[in-house]
């Protein structure tokens, strides 16, 4: 067991709970602060704390920083549905903008020097060169986007004035669940393809939708980057042990495979993995999507000793497939 314990944000959510398992298995003490808005306490495996309770109050963030001896913090409470942020773009300033300014500030005054960021390749817009490099403009095209890249600046300036490191760790399209069956997507309302997908390849749901059959793609449909969610649990743990060993540096990073999928080719996946064949029903744009994401993930592979072990579009489907039977069968 090493020495201190991280602290994990929104640890009961789908990106954070499989954080706290790659920190678990990589013999970290885990503390996780969870309002459970989202998240599901069952979600937080039971070698780790749960606090109940919210990123922005500082005296239950810095008390759990004291006693827990908390060396780092990986940041995870958001809110993530991008056009639920077009709607109610002050939901997101304060969830992500507000309540990381008071968690930074937190680490600060307890002296946790190192940070974690969940960050997003919506801090990007619609990038006019794909695959999209780490040093492309960051011009967001909804407030999701600009709550976090206003994270992203905070922390740079505080990593200047202050004996504090981050790494900002911009994902493409996560999708999957842990491989061993531990946790997976679980909120209802999903809006992300590959869930939507799996629901509707257990009956959840009579058809796919397929969003735009006009971009300037392939098959015309959208193109993303899908990262499985244990690779990029996997690449926290690498960017904990750069800060720690390089506590000067701070970093920037994609994670993405650096290739796309387009959505048919996606659906395709689910029908070779459920040998059925899903209603796709096509239909219009939606507001807001950019043809084609992908990450120039050169940056990451050359900076971390991370490499991908579950780069394959069949095993992030039959994860997550996995994962949705399972949810099926526990909600009877
Ligand atoms: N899509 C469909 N049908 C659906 C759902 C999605 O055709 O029912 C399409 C979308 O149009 C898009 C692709 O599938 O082309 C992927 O869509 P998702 O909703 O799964 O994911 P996004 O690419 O829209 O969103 C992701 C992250 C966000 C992040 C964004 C950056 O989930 O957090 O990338 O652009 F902000």
């Amino acid at each position: 067991m090493r020495e201190g314990s991280i602290l994990v944000t929104g640890g009961a959510g789908y990106i954070g709970s499989h954080a706290v398992l790659a920190l678990l298995d990589a013999g970290w003490r885990v503390v996780v602060i969870d309002n459970l808005v989202t998240g599901f306490d069952w979600a937080v495996d039971s070698r780790a704390t749960l606090v109940k309770g919210a990123i922005e109050d500082d005296a239950l963030v810095r008390a759990t920083m004291r006693d827990h001896d908390v060396r780092a913090v990986m940041h995870f409470a958001g809110s993530v549905v991008v056009p639920e942020s077009v709607s109610d773009p002050l939901k997101y300033y304060r969830n992500n903008t507000a309540a990381s300014r008071s968690l930074i500030e937190s680490a600060v005054v307890c002296g946790v020097k190192h940070f974690i960021f969940s960050s997003t390749a919506a801090t990007y817009g619609t990038p006019e060169i794909v695959p999209v490099a780490e040093d492309s403009p960051q011009v967001p095209i909804n407030p999701y986007g600009m709550s976090k890249l206003m994270t992203e600046t905070m922390l740079r300036d505080v990593a200047a004035a202050h004996r504090f490191n981050y790494c900002a760790l911009r994902y493409f399209n996560v999708a999957g669940a842990d491989p061993q069956g531990r946790s997976g997507q679980s909120t209802a309302g999903a809006t992300h393809l590959i869930k939507i997908a799996v629901e509707a390849a257990t009956g959840k749901r009579d058809h796919v939708s397929v969003f735009g059959t006009d971009y300037d793609t392939r098959d015309g449909t959208g193109v993303r980057d899908y990262i499985h969610v244990s690779d990029l649990a996997a690449a926290h743990v690498h960017a904990l042990d750069l800060l720690m060993a390089r506590p000067t540096e701070s970093h920037r990073m994609n994670c993405g495979y650096g290739r796309g999928y387009s959505v048919l080719e996606v659906l395709d996946a689910v029908d070779r993995v459920t040998n059925r064949k899903l209603d796709r029903r096509m239909g219009p744009r939606r507001a807001g999507d950019p043809g084609e994401l992908v990450a120039d993930n050169s940056r990451i592979l050359a900076t971390l000793p991370w490499r991908p072990q579950r780069d394959d579009l069949d095993l992030i489907v039959s994860d997550a497939l996995a994962w949705e039977r399972k949810l099926s069968e526990r909600d009877g």
